[in-house]
């Protein structure tokens, strides 16, 4: 592995070449990322302050950490997932200056040592997308607190488990949840996971959908997605909830819904997609199917209890990358995509550009804002602060705008008439 002590440490700066082609595909993709870089490279309102991030190292990252650079800041980056690094972006990064410690096939200690260089620059902000970086932070190094000014956090899990730590008061600055802006969950985690967990489904087994019993564990943003486009390839959705609404909702949207004891006997391929441990335990793999394939496109890789399948197995092989065949002691065999983990970012490249083109407009607009309440002297209490409406419009109709759609203005009598509350029959 090449490695300059202290700047980078990537598989093999020799991939450069093809992840800067990568990274320039998805800019020719993220106009909303472009036009944010283009306003804020002339005026850096970031000069100054050093960003530590822990995000997939993706193309799509790749065009956030070089907008963040050209807005002024030093940033120093490590991966969310031992598994999601594209090696030729982390490549492409470090040749251009990028702090980076990323590699595909990190292990848990590799992981972690990783995210604490990143911290030794002492941040001044920290970007997440899982909360192990602030984590990391409030468990090992607290004294670094002292420098942090906030930080911004990427998905469900992460804004779940930051926000239960901010109900302990154990949370020690302000976090803005990036995944509650509406720009972000109602694309990103429905149609970004829908079509990115698909494919890498389908680059990891190469099997029909169209017939398959598609059994999808949890009907939030993300199931949700996944199950709408498993069903437009001819799958038969069956969705196992523990929310009754949830539940509702997929059966309103022509899905069967069951319990995964019963899902467990009659489903091809299973895809956990719920944010807890334990979906998928061994009394389901006992009554799986010859044959089934079993996935996660949940944030961490607990929700598939590998150990129960390893124990129930007397013997396992990879078949096809990001695929691993176990054969059961029951004679039947169950393919695990992934090991487990992100499906969609493991076996395939996550989300695509058009979308992380909004999560990571919200990303960066976020930081932003966390410097401008410093510079202006705003004390925010730690706290789990939500996007603000504007930035959410503002957002979304810079995409629609580069999409080409012009959308109608509310006339002052219409507005009037909105907030009017004596208007009647
Ligand atoms: N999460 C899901 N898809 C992603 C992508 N393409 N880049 C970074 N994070 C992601």
């Amino acid at each position: 592995m090449d490695s300059k002590a202290g700047k980078y440490k990537v598989k093999d700066l020799g991939l450069a070449a093809e992840g800067r082609k990568k990274i320039e595909w998805a800019e020719s993709r993220m106009p909303v990322m472009m036009a944010l870089r283009e306003k804020y490279s002339k005026t850096k309102p970031l000069k100054g302050y050093k960003i530590a991030g822990c995000l997939h190292v993706t193309k799509e990252t790749a065009v956030l950490v070089e907008t963040l650079k050209s807005a002024g800041a030093q940033v120093s980056w490590s991966g969310c997932n031992p598994l999601s690094t594209q090696d030729e972006i982390a490549a492409a990064l470090a040749k251009n200056g990028i702090e980076i410690y990323a590699w595909h096939g990190q292990n848990v200690k590799e992981f972690y040592w990783s995210i604490e260089q990143t911290l030794s620059m002492k941040p001044n902000l920290t970007l997440d997308d899982g909360a192990d970086l602030i984590f990391t932070v409030h468990n090992k190094y607290p004294k670094l607190v002292n420098n942090i000014i906030g930080g911004t956090e990427e998905t469900t899990t992460g804004v779940h488990r930051l926000r239960a730590m901010s109900a302990a008061k154990k949370l020690l600055y302000p976090v803005i949840a990036v995944n509650d802006a509406e720009t972000k969950w109602d694309f990103d985690n429905v149609y970004g996971t829908g079509q990115s967990s698909i494919d890498g489904i389908l680059r990891a087994t190469s099997v029909l959908l169209a017939g398959k019993n598609f059994v999808v564990a949890g009907y939030g943003h993300c199931g949700k997605g996944v199950a709408m486009r498993a069903a437009g390839l001819g799958a038969n959705v069956i969705v196992t909830e523990v929310k009754p609404t949830a539940a509702l909702k997929a059966t309103l949207e022509g899905h069967v819904v069951m319990t995964m004891d019963e899902a467990a006997k009659i489903g091809d391929i299973f895809i956990t997609a719920t944010g807890v441990k334990d979906i998928i335990t061994e009394k389901h793999f006992k009554v799986m199917k010859d044959g089934a394939i079993v996935c996660n496109t949940g944030h961490y890789d607990c929700e598939i209890n590998i150990n129960h399948l390893a124990a129930l197995s007397k013997g396992k092989r990879t078949v096809r990358p990001n695929n691993e065949e176990y054969t059961l002691k029951n004679g039947h065999k169950v393919y695990l995509l992934a090991q487990g983990r992100l499906v969609n970012l493991a076996a395939a490249e996550g989300h695509p550009s058009e979308v992380m083109d909004m999560s990571f407009a919200n990303q960066f607009m976020s930081q932003i804002r966390l410097v401008n309440y410093h510079t202006k002297g705003i004390k925010v209490e730690p706290q789990v602060l939500d996007i603000p409406v504007e930035q959410d419009q503002e957002i979304g109709g810079i995409k629609l705008r580069t999409m080409g759609y012009k959308i109608d203005k509310l006339t002052k009598e219409q507005e009037v008439y909105m907030n009017d509350y004596s208007a009647g029959t």
